[in-house]
Order: structure tokens, then C-alpha cells, then sequence
């Protein structure tokens, strides 16, 4: 068994990426419910909400799951006094320090990964004391690095220089995937773009159409003069946005019409390029099993060329 599956306590060794709004019990639930990990978010910054939803996990799931914390949007204590206090025993930090949650999460014997995109933050991160870490490539959906960094370089790049635990996230939406990022030292993956047009998924049909119909180059990084940097769907409103170089401060606050009410012009419709490889709205199970499934077919063929010697 490798250590992200003895972190986390799932059967497979594939994390639900948390999204602000949508990665909450409905979801989180169904992942949790197909043997990987479904992660309920904190970064709506609806704080009574995000509680509400991580209590109905215990009647929707026997299975574990995890919460994720994000440093920047932070702004409520008791968010995270719930967090250290319900019981979860996997956590994903990211957008900031680890190490002012650490002690705190630690003592309540609390797994922590910290979220990174860069080897700098991840030295920093193991350093700080994390169990293990997101490695977050470019190539994801949703907040980004500036520096834009792919997954294939800043998981060998990292493993060069820490043995900490990596789970993959950027770019992985099926077995391929996950056996490539495992051929590079990762130990488990995180799907963003992949659950998010599931079935299960809370996003109308239109966010959903959206990701099936983009191609490879189907998304833009914007912002990246100023914070946050995101990846998202390309539309006219984020063509003006990445003309004008800069996204208006306002931008995220119709996002709630577009996840749920389907008006693809309302805000930004936060994806990666693992949009391109995407071709059919699934249920979560079956998206799981195939990807597991993908993973032992390509992990066995490797296998037999290192048998043979061949290639
Ligand atoms: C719709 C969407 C919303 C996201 N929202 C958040 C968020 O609120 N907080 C966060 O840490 N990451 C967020 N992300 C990034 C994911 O956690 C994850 O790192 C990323 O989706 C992985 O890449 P992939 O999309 O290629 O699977 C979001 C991603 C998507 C697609």
C-alpha cells in the first residue's frame, strides 16, 4: 500500500480537487462513495454552508473523505477550529503558509498536503512539516502559478529533491494520466476538470457541454499581471479579459450563475486543458473504475517491456 492510500484511508489513490461551491457532499459524497477521496472545499468562504455539507457527508458516506483549507480566502476562525474539531482526518491546505494551520491540525492527528507549484513552495512546504503534497501543474483548471509550470517537469523536479509524498493534479483525467504521473513519482492523483463534468456534478448542463466541446486549447491563464491567475474556459468574456491582460475585480461575483444557473457569460468557468480529453459526461464511479482500470493496463504493459528489456 502507498503512503497517500495510508494517508488518506481511501482504496484508490484518487483525490477529488476541491472547487469553491461545487466540491461539496453531493459530489465529494459519490467520489467518497466509488473508493477514492472526495474533498468538500472551504473557499466559497460560506462558512455555515461549507459546515452543513461536511456534516452531511456522515449520512451520505461511510467511506473517508477529506476538507480542503485555503490560506488566502480564510477570513473565519471557525471555520477552521470546525475542520480540527469534526473528526476528518485528511486535509488539503493550499494559496498560502502551511505552517500557521500546522501545529494546530497536527495535534489533532490531522494528515495535512500541502497544495504547490513550484519546488521552492514544495521544500518550503516539507520543510514546514506537511505529510505530503498536491503538486498543482499548469496544465490544471482553476487558481494558477503565473509561472505556469507543467505537471511532467514539477513532478520530476520536486522528487529530485524530496521524498515527500506527491499527489498529481493538473492535466490527469483518466488512467494515461494517472500511470504517467505515477512513472514520475507521484503516488496519487487529484482530478479537478474530470469530476467537475460528472454526472454528479452540481454545474448545469452548460459548464458541462462547455468542457465536453473545448479542444487541448480550449482554455486561457489569465491574469497572470495581477492575482489571482486562473485558468478557464475560453468565451467572450474571457477573451476581453485576456486582451485587456487584467480580469475586473468583479469577475467572480456572478461565478454562482454561471456553475449553477448555465449563463457561460456571467463569470469565469474555471477548467484545464484535460478539457480537451474530455468527451462525455460520466457517473463517478464509472469514472474511477476507469481510470484505475487505464492505469493497471498501461502500469502491466510497462511492466512487461521492463521484463523483456524492450521498449
Ligand atoms: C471549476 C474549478 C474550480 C476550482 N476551484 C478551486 C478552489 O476553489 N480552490 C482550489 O484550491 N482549487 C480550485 N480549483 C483547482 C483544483 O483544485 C485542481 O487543482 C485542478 O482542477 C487540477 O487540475 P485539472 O483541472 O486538470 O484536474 C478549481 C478547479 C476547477 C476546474
Amino acid at each position: 500500500m502507498n503512503r497517500v492510500l495510508k494517508h488518506t484511508g481511501a482504496k484508490y489513490p484518487i483525490i477529488q480537487a476541491p472547487m469553491g461551491w461545487i466540491a461539496r457532499s453531493q459530489l465529494a459524497s459519490a467520489v467518497s462513495n466509488a473508493g477514492a477521496m472526495g474533498i468538500i472545499e472551504t473557499s466559497s468562504g460560506e462558512t455555515e454552508a461549507c459546515i452543513k455539507e461536511i456534516k452531511k457527508m456522515a449520512e451520505l458516506t461511510d467511506n473517508p473523505f477529506g476538507i480542503n483549507l485555503p490560506l488566502l480566502f480564510l477570513r473565519d476562525e471557525a471555520m477552521v477550529d470546525f475542520v480540527a474539531n469534526c473528526g476528518v482526518k485528511f486535509v488539503t491546505t493550499s494559496a498560502g503558509s502551511p505552517s500557521k494551520l500546522l501545529d494546530r491540525l497536527k495535534s489533532k492527528d490531522i494528515i495535512v498536503y500541502h497544495a504547490v507549484p513550484t519546488v521552492k513552495a514544495a521544500l518550503k512546504a516539507a520543510e514546514a512539516g506537511v505529510d505530503g503534497l498536491v503538486v498543482e501543474g499548469a496544465e490544471g483548471g482553476g487558481f494558477k502559478n503565473p509561472e505556469e509550470v507543467s505537471t511532467l517537469v514539477l513532478l520530476q523536479a520536486i522528487r529530485e529533491r524530496t521524498d515527500v509524498p506527491m499527489i498529481a493534479a493538473g492535466g490527469i483525467c483518466d488512467g494515461r494520466g494517472m500511470a504517467a504521473a505515477f512513472a514520475l513519482g507521484a503516488e496519487g492523483i487529484q482530478m479537478g476538470t474530470r469530476f467537475v463534468s460528472s454526472q454528479e456534478s452540481p454545474v448545469h448542463g452548460n459548464f458541462k457541454d462547455a468542457i465536453l466541446g473545448a479542444d487541448e486549447a480550449g482554455t486561457w491563464v489569465l491574469n497572470k499581471k495581477s492575482t489571482p491567475c486562473i485558468r478557464a474556459l475560453k468565451s467572450e468574456r474571457t477573451k476581453e479579459i485576456h486582451e485587456a491582460g487584467l480580469m475586473p475585480p468583479d469577475t467572480f461575483g456572478n461565478i454562482k450563475d454561471l456553475y449553477f444557473g448555465g449563463d457561460m457569460e456571467a463569470s469565469v468557468a474555471l477548467a484545464g486543458q484535460s478539457a480537451g480529453l474530455i468527451d462525455a459526461v460520466k457517473p463517478v464511479a464509472q469514472i474511477v473504475e476507469e481510470t484505475i482500470a487505464g492505469f493497471h493496463e498501461i502500469a502491466g504493459r510497462m511492466g512487461g517491456l521492463a521484463s523483456a528489456r524492450g521498449f
